[in-house]
């Protein structure tokens, strides 16, 4: 088992109506005006946005709203959000949303302490100050209420890449399963996967121990990453028959929550990542593919690459997480619940085009190491494209 810090330092208030005690927990943090990020009109719809209010009224607290964050957002964004941020002179960045809102409000967060917000995304350092951030989460995948990390767009550049810094970890993340409640399906899934490629990404690193019994070197964080992808699934699967299953929402958020704040990881090398860095090259250049559904068409191509050049992992998943026998029914396994959720399989899904993808494949490389699992070659990622064109 390699060495790590584990440190996940979000308090997670969750549970039925604890969006009504928004403006509780900011006051215990001495937050007197904040800067409210939102999306399109989701906050609004669910109900979450005029509960917050009320409760930031009755704790004193005031805001600026800042709304219209788009999925994906961009570097344009993040930059008149700062100005914003600047301008109202916020105490603190409260986000209502999911992932796309609460990245946005923490690059903000940081963006009010720097000069060059790109500048410093260029410079991959994690970032040292930002105002303290506060989260209403109402899609769970993406794992960013419980994560130091914002993941921006440079449109111009087609580059979406991330800001890092403990000081991005929100201090308080408010999960609320019944503002999920009316989420459409295809949004349900696409969190839903997004959380299960998280867990996936760190688990392939996992190195078997001993042949004979069969032990990993990582055995409890396996053991971990299984009961979550076992959770996740399951309920996926319930949801599809029923979106207003609370207990299925509820199992859903708590293990996207977990599947990336660092506990799925520990011991695991840090994960190995590709499958994520193709997905933020295809939506960078591409903001309209939204980014758990990349994933469903990215992640199973990654899996048929790498399968048979590390079976002993892929026996263990295959096994462990679906009930089946060999590395390739358990791809096929994950293939076909992607595909079951409704999710798409193909990039032509978004009309994209195969003479896109010797850039996506040049941006994939530009942002991290690929194939950290097993090495992968500029043709082999050329390949994992071309294959669900
Ligand atoms: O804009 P609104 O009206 O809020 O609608 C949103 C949006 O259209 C809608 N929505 C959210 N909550 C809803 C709802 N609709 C109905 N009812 C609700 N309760 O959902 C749509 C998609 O929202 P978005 O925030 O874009 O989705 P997601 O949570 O999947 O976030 C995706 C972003 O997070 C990044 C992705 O790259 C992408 O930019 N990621 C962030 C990570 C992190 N910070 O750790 C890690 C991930 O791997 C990922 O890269
Ligand atoms: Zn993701």
């Amino acid at each position: 088992m390699d060495s790590f810090v584990y440190h996940a330092p979000t308090r997670i208030v969750f549970g039925k109506d604890t969006v009504d005690r928004t403006g509780t927990e900011l006051a215990a943090y001495a937050v007197k005006h904040v800067l409210l990020v939102t999306g399109g009109s989701s906050a609004k719809r669910t109900g979450a946005y005029d509960r917050v209010l009320a409760s930031l009224k009755e704790a004193g607290i005031g805001h600026t709203p800042f709304e219209g964050v788009t999925p994906n957002p961009s570097l344009e964004l993040v930059e008149s959000g700062i100005d914003a941020a600047r301008a109202c002179k916020a105490k603190g960045v409260l986000a209502i949303g999911g992932g796309s809102v609460i990245d946005c409000a923490k690059a903000i967060a940081a963006g009010v302490y720097l000069d060059d917000y790109w500048a410093v995304v260029e410079t991959r350092k994690p970032v040292t100050q930002a105002l303290p951030v506060f989260t209403v989460l109402t899609l769970s995948g993406t794992g960013s209420e419980m994560n130091e990390r914002a993941i921006i767009t440079n449109e111009p550049l087609a580059k979406k890449w991330s800001l890092n810094g403990l000081c991005l970890c929100p201090k308080v993340s408010i999960i609320d399963p019944q503002l999920q409640a009316g989420l459409p399906w295809r949004l349900t899934a696409s969190g839903g996967i997004d959380a299960m490629t998280h867990v996936m990404e760190y688990y392939f690193r996992g190195r078997l121990a001993d042949a004979q019994t069969g032990y990993f070197h990582e055995e409890t964080t396996l053991q971990i990453c299984e009961g979550l992808l076992r959770s996740l699934i399951l309920s996926l699967d319930e949801l599809q028959k029923d979106g207003a299953n609370y207990s299925a929402r509820a199992n859903l958020a708590w293990a996207a929550c977990w599947g990336l704040n660092g506990l799925s990881g520990s011991g695991l090398s840090g994960g190995d990542w590709t499958s994520h860095a193709l997905e933020h090259a295809v939506s960078g250049m591409y903001p309209a593919v939204p980014h758990g559904e990349g994933l469903a068409v990215l992640f199973p191509s990654w899996m048929e690459e790498v399968y048979d050049k590390v079976p002993d992992i892929f026996t263990r998943f295959a096994r462990n997480v679906w009930g089946v026998d060999s590395p390739q029914q358990g791809l096929e396994a994950t293939r076909a619940a992607f595909a079951r959720w409704g999710a798409p399989q193909r990039l032509s899904h978004w009309n994209i085009p195969e003479s896109a993808i010797p850039d996506m494949v040049k941006n994939a490389f530009a942002y991290r190491a690929l194939g950290r699992l097993t090495p992968l070659s500029y043709d082999d990622v050329m390949r994992i494209f071309m294959r669900v064109l």
